[in-house]
């Protein structure tokens, strides 16, 4: 139909930076190393992993011995979470969470359940914030870990983070946050914020996929999930994915270094974007106006099906996704949408438009000519459009 191509739905994924590509080039060449090995092309490949971890930190406002790779933002929030409540065992079975975290949290959690951990989820506001009152009052004397996102994957709403890491520490809990979403996007700083333990993951900001980061608290001995040999200081077993890990270095380093820069101006299309969508008629924002994620732009379309929605912009060669890419096909409206109280006929009609500073005005302005030709086409075929039951 066309041959313009605008990718926006780098909530799902991100394109790997020019700076990360060239940073793992020789490692995925030449220098091949094994981190374990003792010889040179060994000692290369340590060498490069170790400095890479110091970067990561630098930008986290950690030390490099609190950083730890893994194969994914999934595997760092497993880890940490099932791993924290092993290591308070003792000191009770209690774990408070939101209703909107991503499935690496919450399916973590149910299985946790079966092994009688108990869990409170903390319901959110029609924007997806949490109250710190009803947080406070969930805390009991056996919780032993608060698991709450740093911004949502979804609606792009950013929880209190800095003031959910505050009231943990003061009564003694572990807080670990999934930051996958946020990292590279927002500030983040681990001391500053109050944070035990924080999953990031490469390729929302520019890194590669199938790599991540688990921020561990020095003094916290968070037990090993995976067993086998002693890479990580025998914390998680495996050989390192050496290009990965120098490839979500040189990423963040490069979000971090643009991010007050970026995050203005993506922040500024985001707005744009938002602003021309809501011309259409009965669309409505989701997720929070003022406290959201800079490249998230979330819609509730009334009268159509999102992946309608998706498809159709697809042959148009917009790239968007309804609700989270990974709910997306499953037919059911998302837990995401449900939590924020969005009726299930508005919560079906959902579309996320996630930019990044790769985004032009020009995309955004072919966004907002295509998508209310397709609205408008789906609504013209669509029964409970036509008859009027949602207005
Ligand atoms: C908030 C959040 N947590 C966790 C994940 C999982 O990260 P990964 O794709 O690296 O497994 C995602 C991915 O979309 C996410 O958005």
């Amino acid at each position: 139909m066309t041959g313009r191509t605008v990718y926006a739905d780098n909530a799902a994924t991100t394109g790997l930076s020019e700076r990360a590509l060239s940073a793992m080039m020789p490692y995925l060449a030449g220098d091949y190393g094994n981190p374990s090995s003792l010889h040179k092309f060994g000692r290369t490949a340590r060498l490069a992993v170790e400095t890479a971890r110091c970067k990561i930190a630098e930008c986290l406002g950690a030390e490099g011995g609190e950083i730890f790779f893994t194969g994914s933002g999934t595997e760092s929030d497993n880890w940490a979470i099932k791993s924290a409540v092993r290591l308070m065992r003792d000191r009770g079975r209690h774990v408070i969470t939101t209703s909107i975290e991503h499935h690496a949290v919450l399916h973590t959690l149910e299985h946790l359940e079966k092994e009688e951990i108990e869990v409170t989820y903390l319901g959110v506001d029609e924007c997806g914030n949490i109250s710190l009152d009803e947080l406070i009052s969930a805390i009991r004397k056996d919780t032993v870990l608060i698991t709450i996102m740093t911004a949502n994957n979804e609606i792009g709403t950013i929880l209190p983070v800095r003031e959910i890491g505050a009231i943990a520490r003061e009564h003694g809990i572990l807080f670990h946050t999934d930051a996958v979403q946020a990292t590279g996007h927002i500030p983040i700083d681990v001391k500053d914020m109050c944070i035990d333990l924080l999953s990031l993951s490469g390729h929302k900001f520019k890194g590669p996929k199938g790599t991540g980061v688990l921020y561990v608290r020095n003094g916290i001995r968070l037990p090993s999930d995976i067993y086998g040999g002693a890479q990580e200081r025998n914390m998680r077993a495996g050989t390192e994915n050496v290009a990965g890990i120098i490839g979500l270095a040189a990423a963040l380093e490069e979000a971090f270094e643009n991010l007050d820069q970026n995050s203005l101006e993506v922040a500024s299309k985001r707005d744009r974007l938002i602003g021309g969508v809501l011309n259409i008629p009965e669309v409505f924002l989701t997720g929070d106006p003022i406290a959201r994620l800079p490249g998230i732009a979330s819609f509730a379309v009334e009268g159509i099906e999102g992946e309608s929605m998706v498809m159709m912009l697809d042959r148009y060669g917009i790239c968007a996704s309804s609700g989270s890419a990974c709910s997306s096909g499953s037919g059911a409206a998302s837990h995401v949408l449900q939590a924020i109280g969005l009726k299930p006929h508005l919560a079906h009609g959902s579309l996320r438009l996630s930019i990044s500073e790769d985004t032009t005005d020009e995309d955004i302005d072919y966004i907002l000519e295509k998508l209310p030709v397709v609205v408008e086409s789906l609504r013209r075929i669509s029964p409970l459009w036509a008859s009027g039951k949602n207005r």
